[in-house]
């Protein structure tokens, strides 16, 4: 398998999914990162990395869709078959998530289909939920609408603010993204309609996820 992360800014989690590939955690191979901000963080840690990056201005194509097919083309070029989107600040038309059907994925610092969007931590700390956690799910047309493979819990408390929250929540994250890769390249997960399923995975233990190995 060969993996694509899309990311715009500070690229933590791409360095989760990069690291566990590199440190053959994974049985994968990275294939590309690709940017759509020349100068996010995320591009000095794929160089520390020493792994390939591109970036791509959408600003310099007629529209979005021009943009995802001229994304879509690198991306099969590089022979890319998993795509991680990880802090992509753009959704991806139809036709992007067409090119790769149930193999784009996200993730998103809620639990989803709570707290969608923009802002999630913010809209937790506000609704006063005490959990909130971390999903990644499948991409479809939607904006966090797509079938969810993996979900943790993190407690909220009365004092968080967003800023503490997202504080808390990130180091789920770089623990959940890449077993969800992994998971993926050990031809573990398959999907039923709506329902995502991960071979061998016990449900009925809680967190919802086996227990997450140490990425
Ligand atoms: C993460 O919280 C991710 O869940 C959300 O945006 C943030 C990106 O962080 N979609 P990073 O760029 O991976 O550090």
């Amino acid at each position: 398998m060969r993996v694509a992360v899309l990311a715009s800014g500070r690229g933590s989690n791409f360095e989760a999914i990069a690291r566990a590939i590199l440190e053959g955690k994974i049985n994968a191979e990275f294939a590309l990162l690709v940017v759509n901000r020349r100068t996010a963080e995320v591009v000095q840690r794929a160089e520390k990395l020493g792994v390939n990056w591109i970036y791509v201005d959408p600003f310099s194509f007629p529209s979005r869709e021009d943009y995802d097919r001229r994304l879509v083309e690198i991306l099969k070029r590089v022979g890319a078959d998993l795509i991680c989107l990880a802090g992509y600040n753009l959704l991806v038309s139809g036709l992007f998530v067409d090119a790769f059907p149930d193999r784009v994925l996200n993730i998103h610092p809620s639990l989803l289909p709570s707290f969608p969007g923009l802002k999630p931590h913010w809209q937790a700390v506000t609704y006063g939920v005490k959990i909130s956690g971390v999903t990644v799910h499948l991409v479809d047309k939607g904006v966090d609408t797509g079938p969810v493979v993996a979900q943790c819990a993190v407690p909220v408390s009365p004092e968080d603010t967003p800023e503490s929250l997202a504080d808390k929540v990130l180091p789920w994250e770089h623990r959940l993204y890449p077993q969800v890769v992994k998971w993926f390249a050990d031809g573990r997960v398959k999907r039923v309609g709506r329902k995502v399923v991960v071979e061998g995975a016990d449900y009925n233990s809680l967190p919802a996820v086996p227990a997450l190995e140490d990425f």
